[in-house]
């Protein structure tokens, strides 16, 4: 194995390039080194003006997803040896505008989550004195997939429906209503239901299945906005013949 492999990064000076383009760096090639230790030897040994965003070094933060040789990938759990000999080309994730570097804007999920209500909804709080709302395994298991997102926006960056129409709530924003919806404490599928079943919620979704196919997490979006319709469905013919009912 070589003892070096070439990163080609792309780089954006915000108010100075009209684009971004690609600089290479040589790295070491090393067996437990990752995308994102290519990029940190790059930025502490041979240029400290390359921004990139990262936090936990483990999959669980969701910050430093990046596109790798044109996939969206979590950068810290991107092995280099896997791409040997390289090079290896390293850009933002794509279908967000890029503020600096490989660091992107992803305000617009930001300003869409909080309309689908990601929290438990109740309409009735039970005393403290009465304990916890429990659950069983089964009950659990319904909706902890959905639980396993840590907002990566990987699969905003895989998904073509998204990348053409940005009004779309997209896949993560759906799974984690899901999370919700389907957990057996709360009340709130009717506050999410409007915009779930909204032109720009699941009817989008052209079922490609890139969202859950990126998702490093196994989170499964395109599930989720599957099983959604058949919900939405089922609620708009109930919606004719009975009052309320959900999930
Ligand atoms: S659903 Fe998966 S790919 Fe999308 S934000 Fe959550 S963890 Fe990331
Ligand atoms: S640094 Fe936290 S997921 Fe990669």
């Amino acid at each position: 194995m070589a003892d070096e492999i070439t990163l080609e990064v792309a780089r954006f000076r915000p108010g100075e390039d009209t684009e971004p383009v690609l600089q290479s760096y040589q790295v070491p090639l090393r067996e437990q080194w990752a995308v994102l230790d290519g990029l940190s030897y790059i930025k502490d040994h041979l240029d400290g003006t390359l921004s990139f965003r990262w936090s936990c070094r483990m999959g669980i933060c969701g910050s430093c997803g990046m596109t790798v040789n044109g996939d969206p990938q979590l950068s810290c759990a991107t092995f280099l040896t896997d791409y040997a000999p390289g090079p290896i080309r390293i850009e933002p994730l794509h279908n967000f505008p890029v503020i600096r570097d490989l660091v992107v804007d992803i305000g617009d999920f930001m300003d869409k989550l909080p309309t689908v209500k990601p929290w438990l909804v109740r309409d009735v709080h039970s005393p403290l004195e009465e304990g916890e709302y429990l659950q069983t395994p089964e009950e659990l298991e319904d909706y902890q997939q959905f639980s396993m997102c840590i907002n990566c926006m990987l699969c905003y960056s895989a998904c073509p429906v998204y990348a053409l129409d940005q009004d779309f709530v997209g896949p993560a924003a759906i799974a984690l209503a899901q999370r919700y919806n389907l957990d057996s404490r709360d009340e709130g599928a009717d506050e999410r239901l409007a915009v779930l079943s909204s032109p720009e919620g699941i009817w989008s979704c052209t079922f490609v299945g890139e969202c859950s196919a990126a998702c490093p997490k196994g989170v499964d979006p395109a599930g989720a906005i599957q099983r959604y319709k058949l919900t939405a469905a089922t609620q708009a013919i109930k919606g004719l013949l009975m009052p309320r009912s959900r999930r």
